[in-house]
Order: C-alpha cells, then structure tokens, then sequence
C-alpha cells in the first residue's frame, strides 16, 4: 500500500495538509498538493488526514474509517470553566458500582489525550470491582505501615478506614515504558482526560498518590496491579459516585507567572 494516496480530482490544493505536518514528512509541491518529504518522519497524527476538508488523502498509516467527527460548536467557556473550577477531589463514594460500559467509554475518551510525538504508549490497569480496590488499598496500607511514613493513614486503616483508595468502588492506574521521554507526561495528561471525562458522568473521582508511591516501592503491589515488566505506574484515579456534593470552589494560589 502506498503511504500517500491522493485523489487529485479532489484535491484543492490548498496546501493545509502540509501545513499541518508537525514533523516535515509531508511537503507541499508548487501546486499546494502534497508529496512524501520523508516518510519515516510521520508520527501517524492523522492532521493531515483530519484537515482535508474534501477527504482528499489517505495516509496508510492512518485508518480512515476510524476517523470520527469533531464537534462543530466547543461548550461555553463558563460550562468548561466552571467544570475545571467545580471538580474536586472525592474522598467520599457511594456504595452504587461503576459499570464496565462507564470504565471502557472513560478509557475510550483517554485515547485521545494528546502524547509526546503521538506515542500513545499508555497503558491501564482498571478494575470495577470494590473488593479489588480494597485489596489494594490493603497491600498500599501495609506498605506504608511498614514504611512507617503515614502513621495517622494507618491508625486509620486499623479503626477500619481507608484512607488509602477513600472506599472508592473502582480504580484506574496509567503506566508507560521505563525508557518513555514523556511517559509521565502522558499519563498525567490521559488521568486527567479520564478524570473530566468522569465529571462529566457524574462521577467523582481522586488522585491516588499513596498508591501509586507504594507500587513504585513495592514489586508485589505493582504485579497485583499487572504493571507489565519494563513499565512504571505514573498515576492513578480513584473513581465512584459521590456521597456529597461541595456547595463552593475552594481559594487557590494566585497565579505565579513571570511574562516574557
Ligand atoms: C498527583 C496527585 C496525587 C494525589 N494523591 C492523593 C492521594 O493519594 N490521596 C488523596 O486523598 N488525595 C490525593 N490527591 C488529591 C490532592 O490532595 C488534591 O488534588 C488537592 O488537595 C486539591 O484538592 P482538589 O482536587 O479538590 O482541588 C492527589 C492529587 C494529585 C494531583
């Protein structure tokens, strides 16, 4: 199969596919049209794909039929504002599961968080099932019992409280290769599209740090997790429906930026 097919007939010119090119594979000829400048380059971003507006190239790396439409319309930056500053932290689940379907559509929108020169190297671990979480949340209390870093977490596990995984009913953890450049980068980028693609659902959700620190730690946590060998956990999410709402958006730091 060729890399480039090109339907001339179609074609504009417009030159907007080469334009688009982040790496310098695609070139535009004289014409606007675009030629192969260096194959090898292509990241398989699918722009050039994507931006045609007359559906006038194909690139065999990029499977045109499962390009989907974008939106035509953005939400109102007050909804999408509002939701950012709105989301918090839940440390409080009710007991109703998170169904599969809810988990696979999340991991679905994930997908499509952007990674360092469109890797997409991210992998998950992901259960919905409670008694699995609080099997985790165990292995990461008797981690930190040992390491005797959070004493007060682990008074509270022995009263019969998780402050590990918060009684969360499911659970999802990002990792990437080791020898990733970006790999924690792009999980943290695909956590929080999972994140808000949940909020969106009415989910509640919260960053497992200690979870997280304790698989770093411990080989056979990061194995109950299924970490595949040669990767690292870089983040993990806490998910279920929350017990409570918050009535307001809590101050944060101004904001600290220097204008160049
Ligand atoms: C990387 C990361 C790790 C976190 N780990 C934990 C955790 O293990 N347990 C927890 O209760 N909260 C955890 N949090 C939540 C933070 O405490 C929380 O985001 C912060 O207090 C601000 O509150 P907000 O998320 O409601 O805005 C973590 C947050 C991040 C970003």
């Amino acid at each position: 199969m060729e890399f480039l097919t090109l339907d001339r007939e179609r074609c504009n010119a417009d030159g907007l596919c080469a334009a688009v090119c982040p790496s310098g594979c695609l070139e535009a000829d004289a014409d606007g049209r675009p030629v192969v400048a260096e194959e090898k380059l292509c990241i398989a971003c699918g722009h050039c794909v994507a931006v045609c507006p007359k559906s006038a190239l194909t690139i065999s790396r990029v499977d045109p039929a499962a390009m989907t439409k974008t939106l035509r319309h953005w939400p109102d930056p007050e909804i999408v504002d509002g939701m950012l500053r709105g989301r918090r932290s839940i440390r409080a689940y009710k007991d109703t599961p998170v169904a599969r379907e809810t988990m696979e559509a999340l991991l679905d929108v994930a997908r499509f968080a952007p990674t360092a020169s469109n890797a997409q190297e991210v992998g998950w671990c992901v259960t919905t099932d409670p008694a699995k979480v609080h099997d985790l949340a165990a292995m990461t209390a008797a981690y930190f019992a040992a390491a005797g870093t959070r004493p007060k977490y682990s008074a509270m596990w022995t009263d019969g409280r998780d402050a590990f995984l918060r009684g969360a009913p499911a659970l999802a953890v990002a990792y990437a290769p080791d020898d990733a450049p970006y790999g924690a980068a792009d999980c943290g980028i695909a956590l929080t599209f999972m994140e808000l693609a949940a909020v969106a659902r009415g989910l509640g959700t919260c960053w497992a740090g200690l979870l997280v620190r304790a698989a770093r730690n411990d080989a056979a946590l990061a194995k109950a997790l299924g970490i595949p060998q040669g990767c690292v956990i870089e983040g993990g999410l806490m998910l279920g429906y929350p017990a409570l709402r918050y009535a307001a958006v809590p101050p944060r730091n101004a904001v600290r930026a220097r204008w160049l």
